[in-house]
């Protein structure tokens, strides 16, 4: 089983659909050995120690440099034999030097239909109240690969959202997350998991 390790910066709903279907048996080619948060405060921290599953905090210092945190993440995932990381609502811009290490080996969740609405500065909530000021009438979610080019790594998987009368940001999001990310982030940890551990395939 692929040890994998899951970067959280916030609540950590995708976390928990990533650690429900490992408990409903869906992603049998990865184990989810850590998980890394930016900052201490963030929930997800809670939903990873109630299932069991080691956490730490590692964020970047003030005044450090990027690749001085790069290397001080690098450390604990190669201390933690990490073959896989999935990044569930992280929102600190990964070191280059870790996207190379990593190379086909990071997913991320974004919350709309890449290239729409993503990028740098769009995130979290900020991405729905910009994709409800254009009028959009339908919106999603996309797991992509993660390369040096923010939202820019090769798509994995999509799903598609309707924009309804009367959302707001919120409910939107909510939608977004109920109807696509919670299903398509656990798949594709293990579509990727399985391809990793079994190359001939
Ligand atoms: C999710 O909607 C995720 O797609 C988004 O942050 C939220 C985190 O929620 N990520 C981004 O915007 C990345 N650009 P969660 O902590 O409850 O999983």
């Amino acid at each position: 089983m692929l040890r994998t390790a899951v970067l959280v910066s916030g609540g950590g709903t995708n976390l928990q659909a990533i650690l429900d279907a490992k408990a409903a048996g869906k992603i049998p080619h990865a184990e989810i050995a850590l998980v890394i948060a930016s900052n201490g405060r963030a929930y997800a921290l809670e939903r990873a120690a109630k299932a069991g599953v080691p956490g730490i905090v590692v964020h970047k210092e003030k005044g450090e440099a990027i690749e001085a945190y790069g290397e001080r993440l690098l450390a604990v995932l190669r201390e933690n034999r990490i073959g896989l990381c999935v990044l569930a609502g992280f929102l600190t811009i990964l070191p280059e030097n870790v996207i190379r290490a990593y190379d086909h080996r990071i997913l991320n969740i974004h919350p709309s239909l890449i290239p729409s609405f993503c990028g740098k500065g769009f995130y979290g909530l900020k991405v729905h109240e910009a994709a409800l000021e254009r009028g959009v009438k339908v919106t999603g979610a996309t797991v992509h690969f993660v390369n040096e080019i923010p939202d820019g790594g090769g798509i994995i998987a999509q799903k598609a959202v309707a924009v309804l009368p009367g959302d707001t940001p919120e409910i939107l999001q909510r939608r977004v997350m109920e109807e696509a990310e919670w299903v398509l982030l656990p798949a594709a940890v293990e579509e990727t998991a399985r391809k990793i551990e079994n190359p001939e395939l």
